[in-house]
């Protein structure tokens, strides 16, 4: 961790909420955020228990929380399920032949699934998913594309106490096979593949591959998207739609405990290891309902995009669980923005009617180098409300956002979370809150959030430091699976008494957070969340590679990019054919999201006396910066002109 940080960006701009928005927001103003929040905070307990009443319980929470510090537990002796919550419960009301899903392949058909259409294929998949011998409490691995059948998949292992892990489609065989290993499953769903700007992806093969090293794979349900010619082992892989026949259509959701585990969802860190972050039910349900509800500011009639992945945390909690517990209208698609054209999104939205349009800083500055005429073209009119996630949002590309996307008459939400986290934070809510372009605004309903220094000493305004959580909330994700030492160390060790994010960030003088990136060794690319010594060891992993240092740097598209550093085995040449076979070798061992941009072979690389590389001066040196900081730590001075002198020849 850095000592201290320079907050360099200042920006003066404040947008108060529009008018007729708050006349009919769900919280209007800042007084009713204010007094919300401080109940929120002063009686927990009475405030949460009003929250989670919004919900369907089977057993009604005994204690709202139990701490057993760095662990809590929320809604103790509540017993519920997410699945009924998400289905059951709206079907006895208008919502029942309501579109939960709207979905667009990338080719261009639209499937329509109303409530009781997706209550109906989820209780055939939890059916199926019985038959093949789950139980509660095991672990499903979930690898497919943007299809309907993954919300289905993951709505049938909750209604059965199963607990998914989904493995975003864009990873590679030995990722894949490492998450299904640390998490132990005994079924994976698939697809034969995923189309994605005009081909073919294959999921299947890149299974079986991971397979080869799965002993605790059992089954696989394989759901048929795009028809190719895929390797079907006998007795061990189904294909969906022969198994969904073999079913009815009647399962009980099961009652699980406000504590059963809902999914695991891996996610990178400071060591090569992905840590499987474990969320839990009851919390995890009731933070999504509400910040759905209140962030979105969603109404009956809204229809709601949210252009993730699935395969992230945002899929999870804000196309999945958050969106149909609400009873939401959900838009779905399934292929690359920028297919056929770069007007796709905005066909979308026209089509549909879209009114809440959620999606990443990085997505939006793609748009903006797109050009104006795309969305120019659409007529967007149905849009009320825009949201931003995944990375700081630079003010520019808000500004556009908010200007061309939402014709400077929709709220732009910036909301700051994370996979740790389980759902939003800090964020404006939109019939209240002034927003400041780059800025995150406000913490949620029950979030203690504050800027402390390393010894955890509050910062002073606009003072640098480390974005804190001084408290429990109901969606922190409980523990690393398997692991909870790694849990405590890498989220309360480093500042005492507190939950450590990660994140650097300041607070203004009205309170208002601005986030200002991580501290750690942690990227983020494209709004992919990527740990450098992840791919550090799967540098080092290739034979020809002695030792590699990745780091970021600032990228005007990508947020960061990737700069890898590698010092290659005595006997090996530095060509660019070495380069590219690495590049592959990284594509390869975790996904192609994860190959660096430049590599630049170096015969050493800058370390203290201690050994540590200095990834500070690698930073720099890769921004093409002067070294400013102190280089007297530096074992070889020399090291330094001989890494400026490794130019990058891309
Ligand atoms: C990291 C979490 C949470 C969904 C997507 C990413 C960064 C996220 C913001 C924001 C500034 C943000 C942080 C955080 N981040 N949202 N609105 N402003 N930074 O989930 O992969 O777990 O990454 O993304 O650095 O720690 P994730």
């Amino acid at each position: 961790m850095t000592v201290s940080i320079e907050s360099l960006l200042k920006e003066t701009r404040v947008f108060p909420p529009d008018e007729e928005f708050s006349t009919h927001a769900h919280i209007r103003s800042m007084e009713q955020y204010q007094a919300l929040y401080d109940k929120s905070i002063q009686d927990p307990e009475a405030f949460w228990t009003e929250m989670a009443q919004a919900l369907h319980w089977f057993a009604p929470p005994r204690d709202i929380l139990v701490e057993d510090p760095p662990h809590a537990r929320w809604f103790v002796g509540g017993t519920t399920n997410l699945a009924y919550n998400c289905l059951d419960r709206h079907l006895p009301t208008l919502r029942r032949n309501k579109a939960a899903i709207l979905w667009e392949g990338e080719p261009g058909e639209t499937r329509i699934l109303t409530y009781h259409q997706l209550h109906r294929e989820v209780c055939r998949f939890a059916n199926v998913l019985r038959k093949l011998g789950v139980r509660a409490g095991d672990r499903v691995a979930i690898y497919m594309g943007m299809v309907p059948e993954i919300a289905v998949a993951m709505l049938a292992c909750a209604r059965i106490g199963a607990v998914h892990t989904v493995i975003f489609g864009g990873f590679a065989a030995e990722a894949v096979r490492d998450r299904i290993n640390d998490a132990k499953a005994s079924l994976v769903v698939t697809c034969d593949g995923a189309f994605r700007r005009g081909q073919v992806i294959p999921l299947k093969p890149v299974v079986d591959a991971a397979l080869g090293q799965c002993p605790t794979v059992r089954h696989t349900v394989v759901f048929r998207r795009t028809g190719d010619r895929i390797n079907m082992e006998p007795g061990r892989d189904h294909y969906w739609h022969e198994v969904i026949e073999a079913v009815t259509a009647s399962a009980p959701p099961l009652p699980v405990e406000a504590e059963h585990p809902l999914f695991i969802l891996y996610t990178s860190g400071t060591t090569g290891k992905p840590k499987g972050v474990v969320h839990t039910t009851g919390g995890y349900m009731v933070s999504t309902y509400l910040t759905t509800k209140y962030v979105f500011d969603l109404r009956e009639t809204d229809t709601y995009f949210c252009t993730a992945d699935v395969g992230w945390i945002t899929g999870h909690s804000y196309v999945v669980y958050g969106p149909l517990s609400n009873g939401a209208t959900v838009v779905m698609y399934e292929g690359a923005p920028n297919f056929p054209d770069a007007g796709r999104l905005w066909q979308l939205c026209e089509r549909h009617g879209v009114t809440i349009f959620y999606t990443a800083p990085t997505a939006i500055r793609a748009f903006m180098r797109w050009g104006e005429q795309w969305p120019m073209k659409a007529d967007l009119s149905s849009l009320r409300l825009l949201g931003t996630v995944g990375e700081p949002i630079n003010p520019e590309a808000w500004m556009w956002y908010q200007r061309v996307i939402g014709n400077a008459r929709c709220p732009v939400v910036d909301t700051w979370w994370q996979t740790e986290t389980g759902a939003i934070m800090i964020s404006p809510l939109p019939g209240a809150t002034p927003t400041k372009p780059g800025s995150a605004t406000l913490p949620f309903f029950g979030i203690e959030a504050e800027v402390v220094r390393k010894d955890g000493t509050r910062c002073e305004d606009n003072e640098g430091g480390f974005l804190v959580i001084k408290r429990p909330w109901p969606s922190m994700l409980r523990t690393i699976f398997g692991d909870d030492e790694r849990f405590k160390k890498q989220y309360f060790a480093d500042i005492p008494g507190v939950y450590f994010t990660g994140d650097g960030a300041r607070r203004d003088e009205d309170g208002y957070f601005w986030l200002m990136g991580r501290v750690d060794d942690v990227l983020n690319v494209s709004g992919h969340r990527l740990g450098t010594a992840e791919i550090e060891s799967a540098l080092v992993s290739h034979r020809t590679v002695a030792e590699a240092a990745v780091v970021g740097r600032p990228d005007e598209l990508k947020g960061q990019s990737l700069v890898a550093f590698v010092t290659l085995r005595p006997g090996n040449p530095a060509t660019p054919a070495a380069k590219h076979e690495l590049a592959e070798h990284v594509a390869a061992e975790i996904g192609r999201f994860a190959r660096p941009d430049v590599i630049r072979f170096t015969d050493v690389l800058p370390k203290t006396r201690s050994g540590k590389i200095m990834r500070r001066l690698l930073k720099e040196i890769a921004g093409g910066s002067e070294t400013k900081g102190d280089v007297t730590t530096l074992e070889d001075l020399s090291v330094l002109a001989a890494l400026r002198a490794s130019q990058e020849e891309e």
